[in-house]
């Protein structure tokens, strides 16, 4: 039986909650091949959105298959909170010379972001004996409990779901593109590093707070590159205070914005970083790593979840760290960012009134728009034309193509995009994209 796009959607209408989704158009993918999806209609997209940052590899990787294969006919998983298996060791000692640092550190797994966030929550906490974390508004660290504590960027994540984390301080994230202090760079003060001073003067002390949640690039908010001198101020903030330093990569690594971390633009090694998404080689992982005194501050089984880092799981992780090593995949990701940059850049010169903002670092680009109507209207005219992306916030186009897309592609991306941009202007969009373009 050959079902259609409709089809697909119209079933899943009837038995999957819709309170996990925020629509876009009704496309269900049947398959891919690298930075290429295929839907059920037959049509073809350059993905631009790498299932949420979660497939840098691209897909239907052979190599991946066949490691996944190969531990499959041993054994699938068996369960490390009792006994243990060896590819999760072999994964752990990977991390730990991935991450910036010494390798006096360890790992913790669980199976996607979110648990991981609520692992570094109780880690910090059990660490420092404190209860008081900050985060940043605009931040989407994810949607348990925990992390959904210390998010701060939608109000339907957080109706009448009862009582969240206590002791959670929002800050504004420095996003300069909108100032809250209306600044420009040359009059900036860092009047949003100091409002978290202040607090620490005022009613928020320093010595009860366990942590600063902190996204190198904010994601969510719509790949906020924030400007270094902010980034270095936080960190001697919490170092001076004894605050932890925690660092949410989950959507910005492994290589996504041209080295392994995000965080690594900075030179800073933070205490704890807490990876998902795209760490498991396009399968359910999450990973915390952090210094070894603060990864045994709590008494087991403080975080244990039974198919967390699962042997199959690690061995896609593996073989991906290991292509991404072997192909130099990074470094090219960096170069690709750079040269896509450049022809956003192009088209911001050449369409002033539509493109305000290009920004990013790698292959995670932010691409601002007038407004949320423009933005609905664009970005699904780019899926209708075969170039599968989503927005950010009211008015970002958000771009994270899988690290291994070509230069041909890149380039029939931004034709794609431009095409959309000239039928935007000329008012040739359907007035469907509001029915079907939801975001945030
Ligand atoms: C920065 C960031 N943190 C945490 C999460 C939550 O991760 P997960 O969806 O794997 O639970 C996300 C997911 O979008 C994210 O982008």
């Amino acid at each position: 039986m050959n079902f259609t796009n409709k089809d697909i959607c119209e079933r899943e209408k009837k038995v999957l909650s819709s309170i996990q989704k925020l629509p876009y158009c009704p496309i269900a993918i049947k398959n891919g091949k690298g930075a290429l999806l295929y839907d059920y209609d037959g049509n073809e997209y350059i993905d631009f959105l790498s299932s949420a940052s979660s497939s840098n590899i691209g897909h239907g990787n052979k190599e991946i298959t066949q490691a996944v294969k190969n531990q499959m006919d041993k054994i699938t998983q068996y369960t490390i909170a009792y006994f243990t298996c060896e590819p999760p060791v072999i994964l752990a000692e990977k991390i730990i010379n991935l991450a910036p640092g010494d390798n006096n550190k360890k790992v913790l797994y669980s199976t996607n972001g979110s648990e991981s966030i609520d692992a570094a929550i109780k880690l910090s906490k059990g660490y420092t004996g404190r209860n008081k974390i900050i985060s940043f508004y605009g931040a989407y660290h994810g949607s348990t409990y925990g992390s959904l504590s210390i998010s701060a960027i939608s109000l339907n994540m957080r109706k009448k779901i009862g009582s969240l984390l206590p002791d959670i301080y929002h800050f504004n994230y420095p996003i300069c593109i909108k100032c809250p202090y209306g600044k420009n760079e040359a009059e900036c003060n860092l009047e949003c590093f100091e409002e978290i001073k202040s607090a620490f003067q005022m009613y928020l002390p320093a010595d009860e707070v366990a942590a600063v949640f902190f996204e190198p690039i904010a994601g969510d908010s719509g790949i906020i590159v924030p400007p270094r001198r902010y980034v270095e101020n936080l960190y001697k903030l919490c170092k001076e205070n004894n605050i932890l330093f925690v660092v949410d990569e989950i959507q910005q690594s492994l290589g996504r914005c041209g080295y392994w971390f995000s965080i690594e633009h900075f030179n800073i090694e933070p205490d704890l970083i807490v990876m998902g998404k795209s760490c498991g080689g396009g399968l359910p992982l999450g990973i915390v790593i952090g210094k070894g005194e603060i990864m045994e501050c709590l008494n087991a089984p403080a975080h244990a979840f039974t198919l967390s880092g699962n042997a199959t799981v690690c061995v896609a992780a593996l073989k991906m760290i290991e292509i991404f090593e072997r192909d130099n995949i990074i470094e090219q990701a960096k170069e690709k960012g750079s040269y896509l940059i450049d022809k956003l850049n192009h088209l911001k010169d050449k369409y002033p009134n539509v493109i305000k903002d290009v920004r990013g670092l790698g292959l995670s680009i932010g691409v601002d728009l007038p407004d949320k109507l423009a933005t609905k209207k664009i970005c699904y005219q780019c899926i209708k034309n075969g170039l599968l992306l989503i927005s950010l916030g009211e008015n970002t186009l958000r771009i994270q193509p899988p690290l291994i897309i070509n230069k041909t592609q890149l380039d029939k991306s931004i034709e794609i995009l431009e095409n959309s941009i000239n039928d935007f202007i000329k008012g040739k969009i359907s007035d469907d994209a509001y029915i079907f373009i939801n975001g945030w």
